[in-house]
C-alpha cells in the first residue's frame, strides 16, 4: 500500500491504548508494518485486531519499557518478523495518579514508589528505547528515525510537577541525542501533546460524558478543540516519515496553540 510510511517497519510502545493505539491504526493505514508493544499484551493484541491493518502488517508483543531487555526483545521481534527497523516510537508513559475527586496530586504528597515508577517508565523507558533502536540502526548501516512522546508539560509549567519533570527530560534528551546521532543519519524528534482523554491518569475515554469532557478540554486551547490521540499519532507519523527527512531535534507541540503563549489585548 502506498502511503507516508510505505516500506517502513516501526515499533510503537504503549500501543495498547490512547496515542499508541491511534498510531498503530494510522501508521499501518499509511503503509507501515508495525510491532504494537505494550506492558499489557491483551490490549496490544486488541489494538492489532481493531486497527484494520492489512493481514500480518501489525503484530503485538508484550514489552515493559522500564526493562531494557524487554525493549531489546521488542526490537528483535520487529527484525525477526519484518526483517528490519526503521522507526522507534517511544510513546509509553504514565503519570502519578490523581487523588480521586481532588485532581492532581501535589509533589509533596506524591508516593515515593509511584514517583520512581513514573521516572523509570517516562525517562528510562525512552532511553532504553533509543539505545535499542540506535544499536539496530547501526547494525543495518545508516539512518533511522526515533520519535518520542513527550508532553506540553515538558515545555511549559502545566501541572503534575513530577510528570512535567520527566517529560522535560525527554524534551532535552531528544535535542541532545539528535545532535549525537545526526552523523549516523539518525533523526530524533518528539511530539508534545496537551491533555487528551485517554486511560492515562485514570480517565475514561468511553465515559458517557465524553462529549462534555472534550468540550471542556477544548476550551483550554486557543484553537478551541480538545487534542485527540489521532492528532498526536499524526504529528508523530509526520516526524517518522521522509517528509521530515531534514528535521531533527524538534519537540513539536500538539496542543492547539496552548504553549504559544497568552494572547493579550483584542
Ligand atoms: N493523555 C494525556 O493527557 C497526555 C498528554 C501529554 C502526553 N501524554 C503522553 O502520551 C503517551 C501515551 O499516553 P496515552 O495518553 O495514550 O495513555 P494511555 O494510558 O491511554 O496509554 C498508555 C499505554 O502505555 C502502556 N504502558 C504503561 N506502562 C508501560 C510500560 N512500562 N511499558 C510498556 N507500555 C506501558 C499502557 O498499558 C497503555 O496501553 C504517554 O507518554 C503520555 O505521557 C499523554
Amino acid at each position: 500500500m502506498d502511503g507516508l510510511l510505505s516500506g517502513k517497519v516501526a515499533v510503537i510502545t504503549g500501543a495498547g491504548s490512547g496515542v499508541g493505539r491511534a498510531a498503530v491504526k494510522l501508521w499501518t493505514g499509511h503503509g507501515a508494518r508495525v510491532i504494537a508493544a505494550d506492558i499489557n499484551l491483551a490490549t496490544a493484541e486488541e489494538t492489532v485486531a481493531l486497527s484494520g491493518a492489512p493481514q500480518g502488517a501489525a503484530r503485538a508483543v508484550r514489552c515493559d519499557v522500564s526493562d531494557p531487555d524487554s525493549v531489546g526483545s521488542a526490537v528483535a521481534f520487529a527484525v525477526e518478523t519484518f526483517g528490519r527497523l526503521d522507526v522507534m516510537y517511544n510513546n509509553a508513559g504514565i503519570t502519578v495518579m490523581p487523588v480521586p475527586g481532588k485532581g492532581l496530586r501535589k509533589l509533596v504528597d506524591a508516593p515515593l514508589d509511584e514517583m520512581k515508577r513514573v521516572e523509570d517508565v517516562n525517562i528510562n523507558g525512552v532511553i532504553y528505547g533509543c539505545q535499542a533502536a540506535i544499536r539496530r540502526f547501526a547494525a543495518q548501516g545508516r539512518g533511522g528515525a526515533i520519535v518520542n512522546t513527550a508532553s506540553v508539560a515538558g515545555l511549559i509549567g502545566y501541572g503534575g510537577v513530577l510528570y512535567g519533570a520527566t517529560k522535560g527530560a525527554v524534551v532535552n534528551l531528544t535535542r541532545s541525542l539528535a545532535l549525537e546521532v545526526a552523523e549516523d543519519g539518525i533523526r530524533v524528534n518528539s511530539v508534545c501533546p496537551a491533555g487528551m482523554l485517554t486511560h492515562y491518569s485514570g480517565m475514561d475515554p468511553d465515559s458517557e460524558h465524553k462529549d462534555r469532557i472534550l468540550e471542556g478540554m477544548g476550551k483550554a486551547h486557543p484553537l478551541g478543540r480538545a487534542i485527540e490521540p489521532a492528532d498526536t499519532a499524526a504529528a508523530a507519523m509526520f516526524l517518522a516519515s521522509e517528509l521530515a527527512s531534514n528535521i531533527t531535534g524538534v519537540n513539536l507541540p500538539v496542543d492547539g496553540g496552548l504553549s504559544a503563549g497568552k494572547k493579550v489585548g483584542g
